[in-house]
């Protein structure tokens, strides 16, 4: 098949939204990155989608919404929490997990009596959304495994000839995926830390509760609350080390045929080959640049990459949990 490339402009959503309307797969620029849509409502149209991305039939999708409206025809049981976290965060980087309705075929929730539900803010999904009249089933446009894309270059590589179209967008702000949480149980539980921080939803929901696949592998056979998190994720191909802790100049000067992935304030202490992914102190850097990085490592053509890893707060928290799954939960403490 021959992927068109698709401008920003009107002609390009009105193409966009023709290809969806007949079934097709359109990847889209969001905020956090890009994504492949479909129309959720069409299980022929999101069988797709798991054939493109070579995604396992267990992992569900998230749909995409323009209008708070829209809500209820996806989702039961809504509590009123979900209206407070509307209003603060979206359009933005979070999404809810919910009961689902009857509307949403099973291939989307993966056979779950649950859906995940997101808002996105970037005016080119909002547009596609809201001209199509469809909520789109969207998962991140990358081949399963591989980095997440954060610009339509990203896309381009892993998917060309896989799919309808791309909307050739600008490359994604936030640049690690949103944050999921659920609002199914109990408690409000953190599944994927993500573009809104776990301090902000705190201050919505005191009691929410951090899933602890979000920090830590899972053991074999034990049941993941998120299907996504059990996969091995955002690998190069270079054996990859997570490092914390403050010598790490020290210590990958030691190591040979090796690449660093640092922060901009070390880098004139590292004297190996070296990929600056942002600065320490703004973890909004790191999480801008974490995916495009852990693409360029392998043209690197060394044996092993070793990674700074960030503080565990704010944004932080998400370019962690990335990174763990990155080094196949490989983490040195120095
Ligand atoms: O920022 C994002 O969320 C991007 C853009 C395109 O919106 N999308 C994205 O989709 O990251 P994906 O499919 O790569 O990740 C969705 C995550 C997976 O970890 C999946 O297991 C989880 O959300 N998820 C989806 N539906 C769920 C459900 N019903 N219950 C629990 N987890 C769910
Ligand atoms: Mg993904």
């Amino acid at each position: 098949m021959k992927t068109q490339r698709l401008t920003t402009d009107k002609s390009g959503i009105i193409k966009a939204c023709e290809i969806l309307k007949d079934g097709g797969i359109v990847a889209i620029p969001t905020e956090t990155v890009y994504g492949l849509a479909a129309n959720a409502y069409n299980p022929n149209a999101i069988s797709k989608i798991f054939k493109a991305k070579g995604r396992p039939q267990d992992n569900p999708l998230i749909v995409h919404i323009a209008n708070i409206n829209s809500l209820n025809e996806i989702a039961t049981d809504i509590p009123k929490s979900v209206y407070r976290l509307a209003e603060k965060f979206w359009p933005g980087p979070l999404t809810i997990v919910l009961n689902k309705t009857d509307n949403i075929p099973p291939c989307v929730s993966a056979g779950l009596s649950t859906v995940a539900v997101r808002m996105p803010s970037n005016p080119v999904a909002q547009e596609v959304i809201s001209v199509s009249g469809l909520p789109l089933a969207a998962p991140s446009a990358n081949l399963s495994g591989s980095p997440s894309p954060t610009t339509a270059t990203h896309v381009i590589n892993d998917l060309d000839g896989k799919i309808d179209a791309v909307i050739m967008g600008e490359d994604c702000n936030v640049g690690v995926e949103s944050t999921v949480i659920s609002l199914t149980g109990e408690h409000p539980v953190l599944l994927r830390p993500g573009g809104v921080t776990l301090e902000e939803l705190r201050e919505i929901l005191p009691d929410i509760k951090v899933d602890k696949a979000v920090l830590s592998e899972l053991k074999s056979g034990e049941k993941a609350s998120s299907p996504g998190m059990k996969y091995k994720h955002y690998a190069p191909k270079t054996e990859t080390f997570l490092v914390e802790g403050d010598a790490f100049a020290e210590f990958v000067n030691t190591k040979e045929n090796a690449v660093a992935v640092c922060f901009l304030e070390e880098i004139e202490n590292i004297k190996i080959p070296k990929i600056v992914y942002g600065s320490g102190a703004t973890p909004e850097s790191l999480a801008q640049n974490i995916f495009a990085t852990l693409r360029e490592v392998d043209s690197m053509g060394a044996n092993a990459v070793y990674i700074h890893a960030p503080e565990k707060n704010g944004i932080g928290l998400a370019v962690y949990n990335r990174l763990i799954r990155a080094a196949a939960f490989k983490v040195i403490k120095l």
